[in-house]
């Protein structure tokens, strides 16, 4: 039988005898080492492969109990503004649990595969004319009058989901990692893992505290940056976000860790993403590969990382958005007849 979040880490999550059991199948992702950047950077580079979930990004995590507690509180309707995967997510859910589902984005501004998602799962989707800060003040203006239960990573069971990723960590390494860097958004994940790692620590089944780098994009770092960005922009649709509902505590993870924001181009997360599918045969999106620019970004500026067991969250799959892949990835596609002999000399001329 395959495990379910819901009964596995139940002692550590708000689950009580009336939370219905939710789950299409989420977590328990692989942690791959990355054997090629390890060796190059002399230390041990683990990567959290959140694009396994079901719906192919680490929302799934928080999604299943904030669901789950929805359905708890006998409500119907659930709303959520998305930069894409919230919205999958919460659509997938949704569906299987006969929830009302609609999803607030962005006009233009998410990636092919995440719409094409939540248009899947049947999601009623209304796209604004505004970027996602906007659309999450819409949701919060909403979604009282019609009944709605906000599914953003504002509703704190969000949050409680996520912090799976940080206990699955621990049991995968069997200890808590030294460093681990991950992309920044409307910060709500940091928060989560913050949460984990502190909760396992406390409960004593890890005996040390990872040391947290959050990553943002130069266009949208209002972390790093230490103010609102009203216009945010990067090639990073997921973390397109100016005034991050988190931010006050993914400021304190960052501090309680003796961590930092840090934020890279567009060039580096592109080239991170390119080196992720080129040297470990990973493929994520943009946002995720954030976390991996983030980390080569400080070994470039001499941060000694020798040695150190560090992981980075790959939060989403590079299929969700293979139309910004598509635009950079240069490939020299040959065409040739069915003819052997002259695929034979097409592959020799490569
Ligand atoms: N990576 C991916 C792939 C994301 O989709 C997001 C957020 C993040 C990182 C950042 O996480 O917001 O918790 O700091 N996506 C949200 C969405 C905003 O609507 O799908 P965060």
């Amino acid at each position: 039988m395959q495990k379910n979040l819901f009964n596995y880490y139940k002692k550590y999550l708000p689950i009580n005898e009336n939370t219905p059991f939710v789950s299409i199948g989420e977590g328990f992702t692989p942690l791959v080492k990355s054997e090629n950047l390890s060796d190059k950077y002399k230390c041990n580079i683990y990567f959290k492969l959140e694009g396994s979930n079901p719906t192919g990004s680490f929302k799934d995590r928080g999604m299943f109990l904030t669901v789950a507690k929805t359905l708890e509180k006998k409500k119907k309707k659930i709303i959520c503004a998305s930069t894409g995967n919230t919205s999958a997510s919460a659509a997938a859910y949704g569906a299987k649990y006969n929830l009302e589902t609609v999803v607030i984005i962005p006009k233009g501004k998410i990636a092919l595969g995440k719409l094409i998602q939540a248009m899947a799962y049947g999601a009623k989707i209304i796209s604004i004319n505004g970027n996602f800060d906007e659309s999450l003040l819409a949701v919060k203006d909403i979604s009282d009058s019609l009944d709605f239960e906000i599914v953003n990573s504002i509703n704190p069971y969000r949050l409680e989901g996520q912090k799976t990723g940080a206990f699955e960590i621990i049991e995968q390494l069997g200890f808590s990692p030294d460093f681990q860097f991950i992309p920044v958004g409307n910060a709500g994940n940091i928060s989560s893992y913050w949460k984990g790692y502190k909760q396992f620590y406390d409960s004593k089944i890890c005996n040390k505290l990872p040391v947290l780098y959050g990553i943002q994009a130069d266009g949208a770092a209002p972390l790093v940056d230490n103010k609102i960005i009203k216009n945010p922009n990067t090639i990073a649709s997921a973390i397109r976000i100016g005034n991050p509902a988190s931010a006050d505590l993914a400021k304190d993870s960052i501090n309680e860790s003796s961590g930092e924001f840090i934020k890279v181009s567009d060039d580096n997360i592109l080239d991170a993403q390119k080196i992720i599918a080129r040297k470990e045969g990973i493929f994520c999106e943009p946002a995720s590969a954030a976390s991996v620019a983030g980390l080569i970004k400080l070994i470039s500026k001499g941060y000694d990382f020798s040695n150190k067991n560090i992981v980075c969250i790959l939060t989403g799959n590079g299929l969700k958005d293979p139309e910004n892949a598509q635009q950079y990835l240069q490939s020299n596609i040959i065409k040739t007849s069915s003819d052997p002999d002259e695929i034979r000399e097409a592959i020799l001329k490569y």
